[in-house]
């Protein structure tokens, strides 16, 4: 099996209906709502592909976190009512690809990085977010989210998880250097030298008018909560 991955934004020519992980919701909303909410810009989804195939995806939006919701990870943020950050809002691989170390690592390196970064030099990040589903919480725990704590007391089917920014610079220097994520610290300051505020990333952003939708997804809006 090949081990190349390209990733790169979902567009209307690429065909969703094959993509099967364990989750139906995951796949149902990459079939049906992520291009339409990319083209409505309320997110963007990226996808990894492997021998031509859409191996996996990941759904990427913005988020306002109060900073009171991330005392446990970071201090001396702004008494500002909420602080911006990268939400990872879906995720998933193919079954075919699951646990292989390859597209999850791969959507990481290709798009999540690179896009909190273009957010962290234009309009400022405190890191990434993601409200983790059953299960995947020891993946995104081995690339350094930290669990935040609950709001609704663990009443909610998912664990709110956590990557500061810095920690995030860092793991994405050592992914490009071919090197072992480091492991992650569980309180970190955010990063005090603006060197990597001026340096943007590369990103294919869709521009132009929008694409065209398939009919029946025109009208179809977010089925459910939870990445
Ligand atoms: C979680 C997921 C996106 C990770 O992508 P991936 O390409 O499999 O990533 P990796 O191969 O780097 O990581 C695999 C790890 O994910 C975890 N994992 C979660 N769900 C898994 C699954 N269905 N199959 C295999 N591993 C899974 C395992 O802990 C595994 O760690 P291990 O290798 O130490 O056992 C992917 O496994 C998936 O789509 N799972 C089902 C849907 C889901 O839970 N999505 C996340 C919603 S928050």
């Amino acid at each position: 099996m090949s081990r190349v991955v390209e990733v790169r934004l979902l567009s209307a020519r690429d065909v969703r209906g094959g993509f099967k992980s364990k989750d139906h919701h995951l796949d149902s909303f990459f079939k049906k709502h992520a291009l339409n909410n990319q083209i409505a810009n309320t997110s963007t989804t990226w996808i990894a592909l492997c021998e031509g195939k859409i191996a996996g995806y990941v759904t990427l939006t913005s988020v306002a976190i109060p900073p009171k919701d991330l005392s446990t990870v970071l201090t001396d943020l702004p008494p500002y009512p909420t602080v911006p950050a990268l939400l990872i809002a879906r995720m998933a691989t193919d079954r075919a690809w699951q646990g292989q170390r390859l597209v999850g690592p791969a959507l990481f390196r290709g798009a999540i990085y690179p896009v909190m970064k273009c957010l962290l030099g234009s309009v400022g990040c405190v890191g990434i977010k993601t409200d983790a589903k059953a299960g995947a919480e020891k993946f995104y725990a081995r690339n350094g989210f930290v669990t935040l704590p609950s709001p609704d007391e663990g009443a909610s089917a998912t664990t709110p998880m956590f990557l500061a920014t810095a920690v995030a610079l860092a793991q994405m220097a050592a992914a490009q250097d071919g090197d072992a994520p480091p492991v992650p610290t569980a309180s970190t300051t955010p990063p005090e030298s603006e060197a990597h505020v001026a340096t943007r990333p590369r990103l294919s952003l869709v521009t132009g008018p929008p694409q065209s939708a398939p009919p029946e997804a025109a009208a179809a809006e977010d089925d459910g909560k939870g990445s």
